[in-house]
């Protein structure tokens, strides 16, 4: 049997995104596909600047093969789930389930699960394994310097 390990102690639904975030996002990057390709680069850098990094946890604070979540105070303190699907390679997750918004808080193999419906996600990319989820967990960058994971969040 598979290990299962819980990685949140939330069981309510997370807040789902207001639609004027998403619009807002959808538009600076359009605006920035659209300012590179025109040549725009203050344009572009503008909308960039509308990404920030934040610091989540320190590398020894997600197991390799685990998942951990974290508050991150970008729009009204989200969470974010980092994995480590080898030692030294992280990933960042948005923790909302696409399929309903709940919490994605358990881990079964290399697998991020959803227990609200039993949805599976890859750990490493993301991808849907099982559904009811039809799309990908939301993956942001993450870098680390020095034993610190950061992840690059678009405000
Ligand atoms: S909310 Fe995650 S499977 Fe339904």
């Amino acid at each position: 049997m598979p290990e299962t390990h819980n990685c949140s102690s939330d069981d309510a639904p997370l807040p789902k995104q207001s639609a004027a975030g998403l619009s807002r996002r959808n538009f600076l990057s359009t605006l920035a596909i659209a300012a590179g390709s025109i040549g725009l680069t203050s344009i572009a850098q503008s909308a960039q600047a509308a990404s920030k990094k934040y610091k989540v946890c320190a590398t020894k604070d997600v197991k390799v093969g685990g998942a951990s979540s974290f508050r991150v105070p970008a729009g009204k303190n989200m969470m974010v789930l980092i994995t480590q699907p080898k030692k030294g390679v992280f990933r960042a997750f948005d923790q909302r389930c696409t399929h309903d918004g709940f919490a994605v808080n358990s881990i079964e193999g290399k697998n991020l699960i959803c227990q609200a419906h039993g949805a599976l996600f890859d750990m490493d990319s993301g991808s849907v394994r099982r559904g009811p989820a039809k799309r990908s967990l939301t993956k942001y960058t993450v870098s680390v310097e020095k034993n610190f994971v950061y992840v690059t969040i678009k405000n």
